[in-house]
């Protein structure tokens, strides 16, 4: 099935689909599209703004409503998940490395050569992951989270799915930026190209970040480049003063430079 015919066929019988749906050549298509890159939860324009694919993430939705639990075949303990998105498989060709140990990619995944998954690490539905890019162990790509291409996500790096509603962009990480370990990216956080974030760095869609090189505040946003570690602000309120509490306060406290790339530099030969 064509994508434009797929997408088409979605949107058309949307509803007939979401009450009584008969998907199998449809959901097949879907996820070899997917896994191909040739359809995405979510794009960005030729203005740098990501818009998502409201289709596609109805279609994935379609498939959990329409499927039933049941036993995974062929994975090493009992398994039991919706049948519409069993585990991916491999082969050499694909060019990504996966090592054994706990690892799983569901389908409808798209992962571009050269991709390293360390286990163990989820890859989950409607995923992009591009070329050259590591997932390192502990890590989550969540649903339809779209990470660029030679992005390091660090261990136990978190980058939350964002499935519903279908018109919500999804988290974005985009080219050559540094995730660190233990961040946690939800609710449709974009991250700049070449942006770095220190380790323990947690932003959602209402966390304000401070950038102390421009002396603004942003949300949502990580610019390109910019170095964003963890930081702290007085909480507001008699009370929270009276208790000396903060509230977390991520800041940006430079712009990437050699220093920042020395610093991120990693080991070609573990790739
Ligand atoms: C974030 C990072 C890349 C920045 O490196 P850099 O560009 O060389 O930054 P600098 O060392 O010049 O630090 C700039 C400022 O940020 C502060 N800073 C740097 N990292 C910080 C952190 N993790 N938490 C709080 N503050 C931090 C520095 O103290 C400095 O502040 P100052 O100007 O007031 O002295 C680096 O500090 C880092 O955290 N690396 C970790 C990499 C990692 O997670 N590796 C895991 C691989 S699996």
């Amino acid at each position: 099935m064509r994508i434009e015919s797929l997408q088409t066929f979605y949107q058309r019988e949307m509803a007939a689909i979401l009450a009584d749906p008969d998907l199998a050549e449809a959901h097949a298509a879907l996820l070899l599209a997917l896994e191909l890159g040739s359809a995405r939860a979510a794009q960005r324009d030729a203005g740098g703004n990501w818009y998502a694919n409201p289709w596609v993430k109805t279609a994935i939705l379609a498939g959990f409503r329409s499927t039933h639990t049941a036993l995974v075949p062929g994975w090493p303990s009992p398994a039991y998940d919706r049948t519409a998105f069993p585990p991916r498989s491999f082969s050499l060709a694909d060019g990504v490395r996966m090592v054994p140990g706990g690892s799983s990619v569901r389908r409808g995944s798209f992962l571009g050569a050269g991709v390293v998954i360390m286990p163990p690490a989820y890859v989950n539905v409607g995923a992009f992951v591009d070329e050259g890019t590591m997932v390192d162990s502990h890590a989550l790509v969540g649903s339809c989270a779209q990470i660029g291409k030679r992005v390091h996500l660090s261990a136990a790096a978190q980058v939350g799915g964002v499935l519903e509603p279908a018109g919500a962009v999804p988290v974005v990480v985009e080219d050559d930026a540094f995730v660190g370990g233990l961040v946690g990216l939800f609710e449709g956080v974009i991250v700049r190209r070449r942006a770095v974030l220190a380790p323990g760095v947690v932003l959602s869609a209402s966390t304000r970040i401070y950038d102390l090189v421009n002396g603004r505040e942003l949300t949502r946003e990580v610019p390109e480049g910019a170095v964003v570690v963890p930081g702290t602000r007085p909480a507001s309120g008699a009370y929270a003063k009276a208790a000396g509490l903060s509230l977390a306060a991520p800041c940006i406290v430079k712009y990437r430079d050699g220093g920042t790339d020395a610093a991120t530099t990693l080991e070609e030969a573990l790739r």
